[in-house]
């Protein structure tokens, strides 16, 4: 009996087993025919080139399994400018010529929506800029922008300044982890650009709960306790009453809004009920503000400090004119202000040759809100439009030699939408000028007082979340010798 059993059970898998892979051949193929069918020809209209890869994983797995800007890269080659592809479980358009991204951000903007996953939306806060047009958009980014005029950024020098002589000093003969440390000094900033520099006891608080959001934040969105992504929730939760005692007692003490960063300017726009923000409206933003600020300027400082180490001339070009600056402030005997970083030229230009460069942003998210004929193809409503601003800036046309860091060549302006790291039209980066003001000032006192050295192997790249060098860039920070 045993046997027979045996025998009429393997007999039956001899001849399930082909019979379901073969099912499953013809399943997969048909599947492959009609998913590619169903994007190659809706309603007669053509769409860009490209391939949408397997059903529903379509490309994502290519995307992860490489670095991110050879799976741009290679596509563009292969297809063009405009080509689409398949990730994260949507369709998506990938652009990457300068004016068919202006018209996706600028002229067309407001066909093309941004578009973030929700559990982002969730942790930052649904009522913050980044999700919004129209009216209430528009209103908001005034109120940011006004906090980042240079009146404002004048006054943000003496305690920029304060920050990157205490980090400096106790970096100072270690081996550091630099983008930890750019990390702790960019998120000092951003806290005094929402709140200004009044260290109340709640901000030591909402200091605690923002890094446990931000760990989940860059986690897998799995809402099940003992998960990063549920720890943030609950800190969101909790982040919110903590903002509301601050929106709270800056209600009701009108006289010190002028000093309370973006807090004090939102709390400011309540000239009447037609104009009043609610309490999650300026807590959303002020969260969307610190996220903005935060990690994006720490991974461009990083990258700063790689390209000075590896191209010599350069840093001791900017160690000159760091000098020659140091010199007038010691001679006046004082410290120093917004003016005399309108003098850093040079520092500048390796500001902006590293935001080339490095793109940390390699591309931002925007959604068809309709059916559009784009540049000669179809978009369907629904779909993502991805501007590649890294393809952009490593483009041979448009910066000649890519791959070679130079700042003399923004001696020249860059050609017309052909240099985009802070965005462009009306989401562009608001902090932008916040972000420079923190590269320059920390130039100035480390190339003045400092000189570095990359511990272990010097190349390679990490992704977390944005591109920096491998394991965040370890260096010996040692004071140079002054006669
Ligand atoms: C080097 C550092 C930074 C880079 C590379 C950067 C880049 C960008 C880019 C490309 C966008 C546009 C995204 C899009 O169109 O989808 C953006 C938006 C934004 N950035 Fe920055 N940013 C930086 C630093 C900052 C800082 C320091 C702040 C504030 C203190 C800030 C606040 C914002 C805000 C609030 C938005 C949303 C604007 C809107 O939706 O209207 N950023 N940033």
């Amino acid at each position: 009996m045993q046997s027979l059993y045996f025998t009429l059970h393997f007999s039956t898998t001899s001849l399930v087993v082909p019979l379901f892979i073969g099912l499953l051949l013809i399943l997969l193929s048909f599947k492959v025919l009609k998913w590619n069918f169903f994007y190659l020809h809706p309603k007669d209209k053509r769409l860009p080139p490209g391939s949408m890869g397997w059903p529903y994983i379509g490309e994502t797995l290519m995307l992860y399994s490489q670095n991110p800007n050879s799976f741009f890269s290679i596509r563009q080659k292969r297809y063009g400018d405009i080509f689409k592809s398949h990730i994260l479980g949507c369709p998506c358009v990938m652009i990457s010529s300068p004016e068919a991204a202006k018209s996706v951000l600028v002229s067309q903007s407001h066909i093309f929506k941004p578009t973030y996953p929700p559990s982002k939306e969730c942790l930052i806060g649904p009522e913050a800029i980044f999700f919004h047009q129209g009216p209430y958009h528009s209103r908001l980014k005034k109120l940011v922008l006004s906090s980042f005029l240079p009146s404002a950024l004048k006054k943000a020098v003496p305690h920029i300044e304060s920050i990157v002589i205490d980090t400096l000093s106790t970096c100072e003969n270690k081996t550091i982890n630099t983008l930890q440390e750019m990390k702790k000094y960019a998120f000092d900033v951003a806290m005094i650009s929402a709140f200004g520099n009044n260290m109340e006891l709640e901000i030591e608080e909402i200091k605690q709960l923002y890094h446990v959001l931000e760990r989940g934040y860059n986690s897998m969105p799995l809402d099940v306790p003992g998960t990063s992504f549920y720890n943030a929730v609950k800190a969101r939760k909790l982040l919110n009453e903590k903002l509301k005692n601050l929106i709270q007692k800056g209600r009701e003490s009108k006289e010190i809004r002028g000093d309370r960063g973006l807090l004090g300017v939102l709390l400011g726009s309540e000239d009447g009920k037609e104009n009043h923000l609610t309490d999650s409206q300026i807590s959303d933003n002020i969260i969307g503000l610190i996220f903005a600020a935060h990690d994006t300027t720490a991974s461009v400082l990083t990258w700063l400090l790689k390209y000075l180490h590896d191209n010599h001339d350069v840093l001791e070009a900017v160690a000159t004119e760091q000098e020659e600056i140091r010199c007038r402030i010691l001679e006046a005997n004082r410290n120093l202000t917004w003016e005399d970083t309108r003098l850093m030229t040079l520092t500048s230009r390796v500001i902006q040759e590293t935001l080339r460069s490095a793109s940390i942003l390699s591309f931002t998210f925007r959604e068809a809100v309709e059916d559009v004929e784009f540049e000669g193809y179809f978009i369907p409503k629904g779909w993502k439009v991805l501007p590649l601003f890294r393809n952009i800036h490593h483009s041979a046309a448009l910066f000649p030699q890519p791959h070679k860091f130079d700042p003399s060549r923004f001696e020249v302006a860059p050609q017309a939408n052909s240099y985009m790291p802070f965005g462009k039209g009306a989401h562009s980066c608001p902090g932008n000028e916040l972000a420079k003001l923190e590269m320059l000032i920390l130039l100035h006192h480390l190339t003045t007082t400092y000189r570095w050295k990359v511990m272990g192997s010097n190349d390679g790249i990490q992704y977390g979340p944005f591109p920096v060098p491998k394991d965040g860039l370890p260096v010996t920070l040692f004071p140079i010798n002054k006669t």
